[in-house]
């Protein structure tokens, strides 16, 4: 059984394919057709919806998520809202500055365009500046490009104040104070679980020896976290999954804590929950994880998901590599700790025995003299999959680099370090000559792929680049007031 609220009804399921996603439960079973369909693969922000859950203190944190690409069994215990919460009089301040700007272009994206303003309103109003209206837009694809009038209605509507028309609004819980009441009552620490006629489950339980017992039982299952890779399995590749366990609830899982000298990171904790952290510690992730997917991807994605992906163009692996990051698999056998580095066996092969999972990620806090460049390198800044990732860590001492960790992806089948390049810059001074006598090792670290998204040659020019890019900017004679993060256009 899975209990939420839709649009301020409460909803329980039991029966229903754990492979539905949200979109097509609301279109097909519920006959709510606001909520489009474009892509289904998380790509356009036509479907996006807002779900709210609670956060450490019991208040319901709302976020636009993408409908297509999560399953309704993620919704246990959670508020929906769809654009019919929002039709009939008084209109959102985003709906009417919408119309008021010319904004409302067509009926495909603007109803997704409506929910992402509304999320960003509701979490954000009336602090958002522009750089928050585009990042919570980046993830909604207008196709006849009439972005102008949609920025400007954001504009005009993040400055209002909003407020339901009546007592019954189906978005009432958005401007309540105690937003958490009308979330169904259910058991949190029992497992929720849905079952098809087919014999598909669903299983998300909510602690950890739950999970270790639902493991045992179905040695089969296939573990979900956010969904944001695994669904597509289903959307785009057409599979039947028949057997999935979430790990979305489950405690030990979520949440990050800073220990002595490390960061230690729940696998299942989604970037949203986790950047302000990270970033305050290693602040080249701030860019990073802006450029991560979308919004909307961000706030279901999680770094478990990334890393057990094993994509190697997966933007956080290099970083972590980089940066000597461990992660603590659990499974049968008991707990094991493993440098991130030694996790990837292959192209899309990991370290993981059958039962394992990614409990936690650690990641060293800074020391002295140490620095981290992220370049992701990508054919669009927003919401693309990168060609080429650098990520270098550097100790430095009077000049010298003492220690070096150059990590890659997009560079082979797996993230890799480029160890003969670290070596020649080892003991060197950091400057221009010892930089370009370094790169030239780069061609016998890596031989990397021509694909859609890049050339071989293209790829290691500009891995090499990037190594160039991390001098110029740590000089204190080029030292310029910029972002660590830059984009070039493959
Ligand atoms: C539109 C779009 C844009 C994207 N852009 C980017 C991008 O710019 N950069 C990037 O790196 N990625 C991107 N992604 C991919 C994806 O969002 C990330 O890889 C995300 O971190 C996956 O996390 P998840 O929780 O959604 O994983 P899921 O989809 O839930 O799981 C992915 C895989 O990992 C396994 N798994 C999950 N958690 C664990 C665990 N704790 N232990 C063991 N196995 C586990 C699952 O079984 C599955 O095989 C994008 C995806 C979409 C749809
Ligand atoms: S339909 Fe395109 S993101 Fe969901
Ligand atoms: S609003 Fe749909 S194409 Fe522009």
């Amino acid at each position: 059984m899975i209990e939420f609220v839709l649009n301020g009804r409460a909803e329980a399921i039991d029966q229903a394919d754990p492979n539905q996603s949200i979109l097509e439960w609301l279109r097909t079973k519920k006959r709510l057709t606001g909520t489009k369909e474009g892509c289904g693969s998380g790509d356009c922000g036509a479907c996006t919806v807002i779900t709210g859950a609670p956060d450490k203190n019991g208040q319901i944190r709302y976020e636009a998520i993408n409908s297509c690409i999560a399953l309704i069994g993620s919704l246990q215990g959670k508020h929906l809202l769809t654009i019919e919460a929002f039709r009939g009089q008084p209109a959102h301040p985003v709906q009417q500055s919408l119309m008021d700007c010319h904004g409302a272009q067509c009926g495909f994206c603007t109803p997704g365009i409506v929910m992402s303003l509304i999320a960003l309103h509701s979490e954000s109003a009336p602090d958002a500046d522009d750089h928050k209206l585009m990042e919570a837009l980046a993830g909604n694809l207008c196709r006849c490009t009439g972005y102008r009038p949609i920025l400007e209605a954001g504009r005009q509507a993040l400055v209002q104040s909003w407020q339901p028309g009546s007592e019954s609004h189906p978005a009432r819980y958005l401007a309540s104070a105690n937003n958490a009441d009308g979330l169904a009552t259910t058991d949190d620490t029992s497992i929720s679980s849905l079952e098809a006629l087919n014999g598909h489950h669903y299983y998300a339980p909510a602690t950890l020896p739950q999970l270790k017992r639902l493991l045992r039982a179905h040695p089969d299952a296939r573990l979900i976290a956010g969904g944001t890779d695994l669904v597509l399995e289903i959307t785009q590749q057409l599979k039947a999954l028949p057997r999935l366990i979430s790990l979305e609830r489950v405690r030990e899982l979520n949440g990050s804590q800073l220990e002595e000298n490390r960061l230690v990171i729940g696998a299942a904790t989604p970037y949203r929950q986790l950047h302000r952290q990270l970033s305050g510690l290693w602040p080249a992730f701030d860019h990073l994880l802006e450029r991560l997917g979308s919004l909307q991807v961000r706030n279901r994605g999680t770094l478990g998901g990334n890393i057990a992906n094993a994509s190697p163009i997966g933007d956080m692996p290099p970083a972590l590599i980089a940066l000597d990051a461990t992660l603590v698999l659990d499974g049968p056998e008991g707990a094991r700790e493993l440098p991130v580095e030694q996790f990837f066996k292959g192209y899309r092969q990991t370290d993981l025995k059958p039962g394992e999972f990614i409990y936690s990620i650690h990641i060293p806090l800074p020391e002295p003299g140490q620095r981290l460049f992220i370049y992701k390198v990508s054919k669009r800044l927003d919401d693309d999959i990168s060609a080429v990732l650098g990520a270098f860590r550097l100790t430095l001492k009077n000049g010298v680099v003492q220690d070096c960790r150059l990590a890659y992806g997009g560079m082979a089948a797996t993230p890799a370090r480029a160890r003969l390049t670290e070596a020649a810059l080892l003991g060197k001074p950091w400057s221009q000559r010892s930089v370009e006598h370094a790169i030239k090792a780069l061609g016998n670290d890596f031989s990397p792929l021509t694909d859609v998204r890049a050339s071989s040659t293209y790829r290691l020019q500009v891995a090499g680049n990037l190594l160039h890019r991390a001098l110029l900017e740590n000089s204190e004679l080029h030292h310029r007031d910029t972002p660590l993060m830059v984009t070039d256009y493959a």
